[in-house]
């Protein structure tokens, strides 16, 4: 099983105060800053951009996780200046050419991994485990911070673990992303997930952030 790692989710974040947010984020050692890219077409929100992703790298080395919600992503991913060490998933359901986006992206030095949205079976998959990093598993309908987890959503890791380690690819990454809050996180943690995205439901609930980084790592051991 991979380490567990932490991804704040930065459409979460007080953009205000950005960063003063990325300094703590660092100080507390989180892995991965995820950052949602909507299009108002693939999902019905618009929110942070490539503008963003470049203000983020002038701030910190902590490496992007890039999550593209975007039709047509092949003709996209080129405006992002993708690193190496960073990550990428791309949406199975938002374009006719998942191999194309995911060769690109492993082009760019980056981690490539394969989104799925809440109705998305896990059979999608099927061809493009020898293609990918890992799985991204939707735990709510992307778009907006602040859902209930869809119940299912623990099944669905376990059954893309469950797959990954049929094929021999223990190693592979799942990240999940929806109200990861502790106590989803650390049933997500026991189904075999590895990268937990964090927004309102903890890192950036009430309380402080580092209270809330060290209360998710808690429940991640
Ligand atoms: C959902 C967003 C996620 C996440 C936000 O589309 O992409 O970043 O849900 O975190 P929560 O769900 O905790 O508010
Ligand atoms: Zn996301």
């Amino acid at each position: 099983m991979n380490k567990a790692m932490l991804s704040p989710s930065m459409m979460c974040a007080d953009l205000t105060r950005l960063e003063s947010t990325v300094a703590q984020l660092e100080k507390a050692g989180v892995e991965y800053l995820h950052v949602d890219i909507m299009d108002g077409e693939f999902v019905p929100n618009i929110t942070l951009g490539t503008d963003f992703c470049r203000l983020l790298r002038q701030l910190t080395d902590i490496p992007l996780d890039i999550h593209l919600m975007v039709v047509n992503p092949e003709n996209k991913l080129k405006w992002f200046d993708i690193r190496p060490g960073e990550l990428v998933s791309v949406h199975c359901e938002s374009t006719a050419d998942i191999k194309g986006c995911l060769d690109c992206v492993h082009s760019l030095g980056a981690l490539a991994l394969a989104a799925l949205n809440p109705q998305t079976p896990v059979s999608v998959l099927e061809g493009l485990y020898d293609d990918i990093d890992g799985v991204l598993v939707m735990s709510v309908n992307p778009g907006f911070a602040g859902q209930r987890i869809i119940p299912h959503s623990f099944d669905k890791v376990r059954a893309v673990r469950n797959e990954l380690e049929n094929y021999g690819l223990a190693g592979k990454i799942i990240e999940v992303d929806g109200n990861i809050s502790f106590e989803n996180a650390e049933k997500m943690r026991a189904a075999g997930a590895d990268i937990f995205v964090g927004g309102t439901s903890s890192v950036f609930g009430g309380d402080s952030m580092a209270d809330n980084i060290a209360r998710l790592r808690a429940a991640l051991k």
